[in-house]
């Protein structure tokens, strides 16, 4: 592991009572759950801890209800989809409040093999201000912290950084592992040539990533509407598309980055365009200059071709960030492709971000890639090459 922390083969958990921090802040829609990729990557934490004879207390938070009791963020589908999840022979119990010290007779109080899910800790308002009294009761609940909830790591709160300064052993869950694993596989020592593909709205979002990258990567490839502020800096003509005018300065010097660190870094040659911001607006495929009144919102199929290419050729593929409006079926077509060429590629692939990771289970492509990161936020701090408190907390 990249940075050596504990982990659960460091603890012996027989009769022991494991906090576990999960990350199940899963959509949620009417109390239905729309995708359940995190209650289920917690699993074998979960049941690895079970198995060694300990209890587990699941913690985590959904959504963001500032510090109050948000009726429709409670954590009752989760506990529902975790107990379908882990089955009937294990006992999966919900908090009897959200109070932290009626939960914490609970958590004293439960079996070996049994399960508690804490309500959802950002109820509380010394959750995300980090409140030491708050940390402190988590860590009165257990023997043992274990950080499984990679997606939360770079947030220093109570639960992911306070308690874990608290309880010890404090020790990576097999998730967080398999995830720190797989930055080492793209940037430890990597196979190359590395390719980096990276997509999104906005050049401001990605600045410190793509900066980080320069230092670890052979290629990068850009897509989505970042590019069109790259294209712009350069001089060419972009018709309305998204464009950052603050940003010309830095997306110039990533350029001038690029080309004194030997990376290559491709921008699109070729745009869909389309007359408006649309589902169903007029559409066309421009070479070069983009014409008054049309805006680029996905990359052309000679772009697609190119990149298809780099990617083909590279031994590592790191991916975070759509190549257009996905969300729009007909602009969504070059992420398409890009999820395809990586599944049809050996090199090894990690992917995170929301559309990213939307387009791979899309064209169901899930088994063909090496890793498909759970974090948003935290994948991204990650590819900017920082610390994650989350993580820093735990014992080395
Ligand atoms: C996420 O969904 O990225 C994590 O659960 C963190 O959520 P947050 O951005 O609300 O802290």
């Amino acid at each position: 592991m990249r940075m050596a922390k504990k982990t659960l083969k460091d603890v012996d958990f027989a009769g022991k009572r494991a906090f576990v921090r999960v990350d199940f802040n899963v959509p949620l829609q009417d109390g239905v759950i729309g995708d359940d990729t995190r209650i289920r990557a917690a699993l074998p934490t979960i049941q690895a801890i079970l198995a060694a004879g300990g209890s587990v207390i699941c913690a985590s938070h959904l959504g963001r209800p500032k510090g109050q009791i948000v009726e429709s963020l409670r954590m009752g589908p989760v506990a529902r989809r975790l107990q379908d999840l882990l089955g009937p022979a294990v006992k999966v119990l919900a908090a009897p409040s959200v109070d932290c010290e009626l939960s914490k007779g609970a958590a004293k109080g439960l079996q070996a093999g049994h399960v508690l899910l804490l309500e959802n800790l950002r109820f509380h308002p010394g959750e995300t201000a980090n409140e030491p009294a708050l940390a402190q009761c988590f860590a009165d609940m257990a023997d043992v912290f274990v950080q499984d909830a990679f997606g939360t790591c770079h947030r220093a709160h109570a639960s992911t950084a306070g308690t874990p300064a608290l309880l010890k052993p404090a020790v990576a869950g097999l998730l967080l592992e398999k995830e720190i694993a797989a930055f080492d596989m793209a940037f430890g020592s990597p196979k190359r040539p590395v390719v980096a593909v990276v997509g999104g709205a906005k050049v401001s979002d990605k600045i410190v990533v793509l900066e980080s990258l320069l230092d670890k990567v052979d290629t990068v490839l850009i897509g989505g509407g970042m590019a069109y502020t790259f294209l712009a800096a350069a001089g060419e003509a972009i018709g309305s598309s998204l464009c950052e005018e603050d940003r010309f300065a830095v997306a110039r010097s990533i350029v001038d980055k690029a080309k004194t660190k030997g990376v290559k870094l491709l921008l699109p040659v070729d745009h869909l365009v389309a007359d408006a911001f649309a589902p169903d607006a007029k559409t066309q495929i421009v070479e070069g200059a983009l014409p008054e009144g049309w805006m680029g919102l996905d990359i052309g199929p000679k772009t697609t071709e190119i990149y298809a290419n780099e990617l083909r050729q590279a031994a590592t593929v790191v991916w975070n960030g759509p190549m257009g409006v996905f969300e729009m079926e007909a602009f969504s077509h070059g992420t398409s492709a890009i999820a395809k060429v990586l599944a049809d590629s050996d090199c090894i692939s990690v992917v995170g971000g929301g559309d990213s990771v939307a387009a791979i289970k899309k064209n169901q492509v899930e088994d063909q890639i090496t890793h498909i990161s759970t974090g948003g936020g935290a994948f991204l701090e990650m590819l900017e090459g920082k610390e994650l408190p989350g993580i820093s907390a735990l014992d080395s």
